[in-house]
């Protein structure tokens, strides 16, 4: 787990440094600690500094995501069970607590985890004691419970799906983590950071930084997957630029985009019918297929078509733009509009 305090936090605008400062004046103390926060926002990049920066530094870092576990496990995975607790306790099981004695538990997405837990929980963040499964000794450990989630937590107890007590103990010091999209000015931040560690990756000699127009777009987009999503779109543009030199201008955020999308969601149960519009068999008869979106349609029905032309042209650039009536750059611009055709040749 030492390759998290490794993974460095990148960010300089005022509510990353705010969170920074946050995490270090908490950290050294022996209290619980709550991160909250949407998904990719960094909950488990700021646990492992909470470890880290603490005196318990050198010992177990121990992580857990709640719901990862199902419910009639996790108990005994967090507090052990005595041999022969249940069917298939062939052994004596020492829990994560147990084993995390002397360091830090991160639990993630804590929300999820049931009633009888969190009352086990509060139990050992109160007096610092446990129960296996299946016995009545009472184990005493000392361990720093550090919880993470994304869900709104006084929400939950609010409507009971909570225990509010738990919560009052754990949120002694809660780190709210911004969402990217409200600190713009470390998109470009990380986006270089990302990008420089993909190209080594790549054993590329060096990064070409991005063009004005994709720096742009990145700074425009509202990244609901956070830092996480936009790390994949940098390490997916670097690897599929097609000329190390050139700055990078294709940024793809949905990578199952493509022209033939359209035709996976037609719907095959149409008929012949209900593509024809007008009263009667006798009038005109259109082709109009069914359209949900028809920005996304046209969208989808220009790169198919230069996709189709570039190929009959055997990926003539030249010969392409001149059969689409098209200038050479016109039809470059249609390929950055489009980041297209990036895993085969390049426009
Ligand atoms: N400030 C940052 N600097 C550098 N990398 C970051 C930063 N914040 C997050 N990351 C990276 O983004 C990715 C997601 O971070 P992390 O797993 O900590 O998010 P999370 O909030 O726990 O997400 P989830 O709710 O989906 O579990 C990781 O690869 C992490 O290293
Ligand atoms: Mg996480």
């Amino acid at each position: 787990m030492r390759e998290n305090y490794n993974d460095r936090m990148i960010g300089e605008s005022s509510s990353f440094l705010s969170v920074q400062e946050q995490v270090s004046r908490l950290a050294p103390l022996n209290k619980p600690a709550l991160i909250i926060g949407e998904r990719g926002t960094g909950k488990e990049l700021v646990a492992a500094r909470v470890h880290y920066l603490s005196e318990r530094w050198g010992q177990a870092y121990l992580k857990v995501n709640c719901a990862a576990i199902s419910e009639s496990l996790i108990e005994s995975e967090l507090f052990g069970h005595e041999l022969g607790a249940f069917s298939g306790a062939i052994r004596l099981h020492r829990g994560y607590f147990e084993r995390a004695h002397g360091g830090t538990l991160f639990l993630d997405e804590i929300a999820t985890t049931s009633p009888r837990v969190q009352e086990k929980l509060l139990r050992l963040i109160e007096y610092g004691e446990l129960i296996r499964v299946g016995g009545d000794e009472v184990i005493e450990v000392d361990v720093r419970l550090v919880a993470a989630s994304n869900s709104d937590l006084p929400g939950l107890a609010r409507k009971n799906r909570f225990r509010s007590d738990l919560l009052d103990r754990l949120a002694f010091d809660v780190i709210t983590l911004p969402p990217l999209r409200f600190r713009d000015e470390d998109i470009s931040l990380l986006a270089d950071y990302f990008a420089v560690r993909m190209v080594k990756e790549l054993d590329r000699e060096y990064f070409p930084g991005f063009s004005a127009e994709a720096t742009q777009s990145m700074r425009e987009y509202s990244w609901p997957g956070n830092v996480r999503e936009l790390k994949n779109v940098v390490e997916r543009a670097v690897y599929r630029s097609e000329n190390p030199d050139d700055p990078i201008d294709q940024i793809i955020y949905d990578p199952f985009d493509s022209p033939y999308r359209v035709l996976a969601h037609a719907d095959s149960t149409k008929t012949d019918n209900d593509m024809k519009v007008g009263p009667g068999p006798d009038s005109l008869t259109l082709p109009v297929p069914q359209i949900r979106d028809l920005k996304q349609y046209i969208q989808s029905m220009e790169i198919k078509i230069i996709h189709e032309t570039w190929e009959s042209c055997q990926f003539n650039q030249r010969k392409t733009a001149e059969k689409l009536g098209l200038t050479y750059h016109q039809l470059r611009a249609y390929k950055r509009k489009h980041s297209l055709f990036s895993t085969g040749q390049a426009l």
